[in-house]
């Protein structure tokens, strides 16, 4: 089968169904590809809220102080002209989702509710309880029923069709058939999400395998930032899954063996203390793990919410209560819950522009290649993303770069490609891994991989342990090629054919992450190298590139965007970072 279309967007989730919307209301035909029903992106699981300098109860706020604590959040590293579009045009994009009928929690006069965040100097974050997540996406995919948008859903992409130095389409196959198809487009969007499956201990979905970043890597284009790794704070004891920073921003405390309030014993101050950034709080939660301090000894702290009562509790955090109940047997009305860091999130991804456009290795765009939220890197996180940044990032972005995509694509004829020498290369390429019969199971090997990631690239980095970790990969790589064993030949939901795929992307993206990692020879944000445990703005206040050249893993450089210190020249100087 060959499908044309103008923009082909794959991935369902907030910045894909914003592409999607932005790009089929200028009357440009669209398809969606998702590998899971775009209802089951993992933006659904998306809890505690979404930041917009509203003055709904800081009527001190406004973009600019927004602007300001998402840089300084980010450890510099965030490009000023992108965080100038994000932090914007939040206060709009919000009141358009609240048009199209997002059900966020209110304040008794009916403005929209908001609440505290970590690093956010204001309370600006709103929210629908802590579902946030679900309530914009639901909203945004009806909109894609209504606007006419051809959803392919359980569609999975193998290829990124990328020849003569441009995108021309994507190879995808269905699940439930097998079907090979090429979708043949003046656009491709890639909007996979992240990569949290990549570690042993996440709060991402099974489907977090950052596929999208595995196709471009496969094409020899880089990627952006990929050191810098999100461990969110609390991850439930021992499922991993996320409990909210809402949890903290409503004013719950974070307590050790001692009985103490630990964040008090850090160089924090005590307007921050559990409020302090994800990186700054994760790592306060390790070492006081690491000195033994763990509750019973153990590897893990609590979140005591008991203060805050039962009615707060049942309507601002009910998901939390029942997270708690349901997978670690415990009530947050009457007890603590038990959490340690999670990986949650990559600020790094596929190098864009701010109009989305993916950059190559001479960071020149690559035509009919465009890359919106999660997985891609514009970059407006640097080396440390603020919670509820990102639903903003995918909403904003999406919406702008749906607009810049659709005028694009006016501008541009349908490549021409051969689509049957496609569909036989897919086809070659299925048959492939179905016929390996090696003594490796998919599960065991992606277990090892999880393993190396998380021993050795972790929340505290080496460059030996980090060297060590690049052996073990390539030697699971070869393992992968060699070795692997697949027992199910057939074409209908053929899921282990699908996850010797993915596991493929998570290859890629670990010795991606891993590379970056021991390149950068400092401490930034979320990289905390032991060995380099200052930030080193003379040698490293840049973005890395990495990308798999021709005799190996290849890294480059790209410079950060400084343009906001015209405008706030004091405000936006490079300092240290304090609390
Ligand atoms: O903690 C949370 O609810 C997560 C929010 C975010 O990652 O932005």
């Amino acid at each position: 089968m060959v499908q044309s279309y103008d923009v082909v967007v794959v991935g369902g989730g907030l910045g894909g169904s914003q592409v999607a919307r932005m790009v089929a209301q200028a009357g440009r035909s669209v398809a969606l590809l998702s590998k899971v029903h775009p209802l089951r992106s993992h933006s659904v699981a998306a809890q505690g809220g979404i930041a917009a300098s509203l003055q709904n109860l800081d009527s001190q706020d406004d973009w600019l102080t927004h602007a300001y604590d998402t840089i300084k959040g980010s450890d510099y590293l965030a490009d000023h002209d992108a965080v100038e579009i994000l932090t914007k045009l939040a206060p709009t994009v919000l009141r358009e989702l609240e048009h199209l009928g997002v059900l966020f929690s209110r304040f008794p006069d009916g403005r929209i509710a908001q609440r505290a965040f970590g690093g956010h100097s204001y309370r600006r974050v709103c929210f629908a309880a802590d579902k946030t997540g679900h309530a914009i996406l639901h909203e945004l995919f009806l909109s894609l029923g209504r606007l006419g948008v051809h959803i392919y859903d359980e569609w999975y992409v193998t290829t990124l069709v990328y020849e003569e130095g441009e995108v021309k389409g994507v190879v995808a196959f269905r699940l439930e058939t097998g079907e090979l198809a090429v979708f043949r487009a003046k656009a491709v969007v890639m909007a996979t999400g992240g990569y949290g499956r990549v570690f042993n201990t996440t709060s991402n979905d099974f489907a977090s395998t950052g596929d999208g970043l595995g196709l471009t890597w496969a094409c020899g284009l880089p990627l952006q930032d990929m050191e810098f790794v999100q461990f969110h704070p609390t991850g439930l004891y021992p499922a991993g899954v996320l409990i909210s920073e809402a949890v903290r921003g409503e004013g719950a405390y974070l307590i050790n063996d001692l009985g103490e309030r630990f964040m008090a014993n850090y160089p924090i101050s005590a307007q921050a203390m559990e409020l302090a950034p994800r990186d700054i709080t994760s790592r306060c939660i390790a070492y006081e793990i690491a000195a033994g301090r763990g509750i019973g000894g153990g590897p893990y702290v609590h979140l005591d919410l008991r203060h805050l009562g039962a009615e707060l509790i049942c309507e601002r955090l009910p998901f939390a209560r029942e997270e708690g109940l349901r997978l670690a047997g415990v009530d947050c009305i009457t007890h603590p819950l038990p959490v340690r860091p999670t990986v949650h999130y990559s600020m790094g991804g596929i190098p864009t522009n701010t109009n989305g456009q993916v950059l190559d290795r001479s960071l020149v765009p690559v035509p009919g290649y465009f890359a919106v939220g999660e997985c891609a890197c514009v970059s407006v996180h640097g080396a440390n993303r603020l919670g509820a940044n990102s639903l903003l990032e995918c909403v904003v972005f999406g919406k702008w770069v749906g607009e810049k995509v659709a005028d694009y694509v006016q501008n541009r004829s349908l490549p021409s490609l051969a689509p049957d020498r496609y569909l036989a290369s897919g086809q070659r390429q299925l048959e492939s891994i179905l016929q390996r019969r090696g003594k490796t199971r998919i599960a065991a090997l992606r277990r090892e991989l999880q393993e190396v990631t998380t021993n050795h690239c972790g929340i505290f980095r080496r460059a030996e342990s980090l060297q060590g970790g690049l052996v073990k990969i390539s030697k699971l790589k070869e393992r992968y090629q060699r070795d692997l064993h697949i027992d199910d030949r057939g074409k209908v939901f053929n899921l282990e054919l699908q996850q010797a795929l993915e596991l493929g992307n998570l290859l890629r993206v670990a010795e991606a992450i891993l590379s970056s990692a021991l390149y950068r020879c400092e401490s930034r944000g979320a990289h905390f190298r032991e060995d380099f445990p200052h930030r080193d703005d003379v040698n490293f206040l840049h973005h890395s590139l990495v990308w798999q050249g021709e005799g190996g893993i290849e890294i480059g450089q790209r410079p950060v965007d400084l343009s906001l210190r015209h405008i706030d020249p004091d405000r936006f100087a490079i300092k240290a970072r304090t609390y």
